[in-house]
């Protein structure tokens, strides 16, 4: 799909289709004409009416927020993907910011022309080829046409960076092993001359004394490999590590998972690919910071030398690990790969988990859990996510809950006395694993709940959505400006 701002009024404009925002059911407004047809459909503003022989496209949205205007645009495409439409025209509908508005319609587009059929005899392929979007204003905002054009460029890298974490996320487990995500890493270094990846293997994890990554990979018959990907241009401001836990099946280990709950599981790989899709879309906006994207890639699976509750683990950092769930896997590999990323001495330091079923159930499945040492950093994070159209709310520690994951005999048990509050057990289990110095800049991301829902959301297809990457990417395209 092709996006382009033309500075002219949109009846100057020719496309098969022009899509018209109905804002707050203001039937009024002037992009509005087929005011009979309303009354023959019963369009009252809310939803979609195509009227093929007006060649008219109308999509009800409650106000121009930036995620009201991407959800509106998937809308649009998915009313239209079935018909032989391959132009589109539209005006621009701006809140504040010319940037983000025309951000989020490029992007809305984008996301909702996601599909995972590569297993599917029949391909839909959709017709639309161009969007054009006209500087004729919704209101009297008036478009500032360098930055909506910054806005469609950022748009497009961000949106196909999503839709290449889906892909990694959907791809079935016997495909994707550790080692595809390493074909995949080194592919991208290939692709990108800015991208360098090392990838280390098992050979490597036993020399670094990284004993709890090994343990989670033992029964499994495809190897480990660390993946560390960076990108570091001449005048970066800051470091930013990326750490995602990338299982590539979690089949539970011996602490084996119930059929219902294991189904799903392929997903457990989002962290890696949202860092993987994260560094990619960094290095196409030339971002100003320095960036790493840590991957443990590895399976949990389980067998005769499968690691065991009861065992007692020494990681990487030297701390003692109470294995009482082999479940508890993701922690494990984190743990390992947090160590190994405070090395790159970090100025933030972010790792995204699908790591607990608990956060599904405390948050439902569309948000991340954020936690963290730092309310600044948390704040400034959510704050600076917040047009990315992605939800997240603050999960917050207590010394009362760092308590449960106490251990008779070793420094930690990975697995809680107590079900209740398990996101946050979880998350302090990760802070055992990050020295003082680091405590304040460091993030933990929670997303098992909207790395993969079964059904569609909004502009997500039912799958992978590629949680956490647009996230990111708006948080460091937004800290790449501070002083
Ligand atoms: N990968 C799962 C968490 C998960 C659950 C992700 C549902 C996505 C959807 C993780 O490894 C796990 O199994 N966690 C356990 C921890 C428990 C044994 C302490 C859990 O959440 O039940
Ligand atoms: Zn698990
Ligand atoms: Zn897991």
């Amino acid at each position: 799909m092709k996006f382009e701002l033309i500075e002219r009024p949109l009846k100057e404009i020719g496309a098969d289709v022009e899509l018209i925002f109905v804002v707050n059911k203001d039937l009024e407004h002037k992009f509005i004409k087929d005011k009979c047809e309303f009354e023959f459909y019963g369009f009252k503003g809310e939803g979609v009416l195509f009227l093929q022989s007006q060649k008219r496209l109308y999509v009800g949205i409650a106000n121009t927020e930036v995620d009201t205007i991407r959800q509106g645009a998937a809308k649009a495409y998915n009313a239209l993907k079935d018909y032989e439409v391959s132009s589109l025209k539209v005006a621009s509908y701006i809140t504040k910011c010319a940037k983000f508005s025309t951000q989020a319609l490029v992007e809305g587009f984008i996301l909702a022309s996601y599909k995972f059929d590569k297993y599917k005899k029949e391909k839909k392929q959709s017709k639309l080829e161009s969007v054009l979007i006209s500087s004729e204003s919704f209101d009297e905002n008036t478009l500032e046409i360098e930055k909506a054009k910054i806005g469609i460029t950022n748009g497009q890298i961000m949106a196909n960076a999503t839709n290449f974490a889906k892909d990694i996320v959907n791809e079935i487990p016997e495909v994707y092993t550790p080692l595809k995500f390493e074909q995949d890493a080194l592919e991208l270094a290939k692709s990108d001359k800015n991208i360098k990846c090392k990838v280390y293997d098992e050979k490597f994890l036993q020399k670094e004394s990284m004993n709890a990554f090994l343990a989670v990979n033992r029964a499994s018959v495809h190897p480990p490999r660390l993946i560390h990907l960076s990108y570091t241009p001449k005048d970066a401001k800051k470091r930013i590590v990326f750490v995602g836990k990338g299982l590539t099946y979690d089949s539970g280990g011996l602490s084996l998972k119930p059929a219902d709950y294991m189904l799903t599981m392929k997903a457990d790989k989002s962290g890696g690919a949202a860092v993987m899709a994260i560094i990619k879309a960094a290095s196409e906006l030339g971002l100003k910071l320095e960036i790493h994207s840590i991957i443990g890639a590895t399976e949990n699976m389980i067998g005769g030398n499968a690691y065991k509750p009861d065992d007692v683990l020494i990681s990487r950092a030297g701390v003692s690990i109470e294995v009482r769930n082999t479940d508890a896997e993701g922690r494990l590999v984190l743990a390992d790969c947090l160590s190994f990323a405070q090395d790159l001495k970090p100025d933030i330091l972010i790792d995204l988990a699908t790591l607990t079923g608990a956060c599904v159930v405390g948050l439902g499945e569309y948000t991340t859990g954020v936690m963290g040492n730092s309310s600044e950093l948390k704040e400034s994070f959510r704050h600076k996510s917040k047009l990315s159209g992605e939800l997240n709310s603050e999960l917050e520690f207590n010394d009362y809950l760092k308590e449960l994951i106490k251990s008779q005999i070793a420094d930690v048990s990975n697995a809680a006395s107590s079900r209740y509050g398990g996101a946050i057990t979880a998350g302090l289990f990760l802070d055992k694993f990050i020295k003082d110095e680091y405590k304040d800049s460091w993030l933990h991301l929670d997303i098992a709940g909207p790395a993969y829902v079964e059904k569609p959301w909004g502009y997500n297809q039912a799958g992978a959505s590629g949680a956490g990457v647009r996230a990111c990417l708006y948080f460091l395209n937004s800290i790449g400006k501070d002083k």
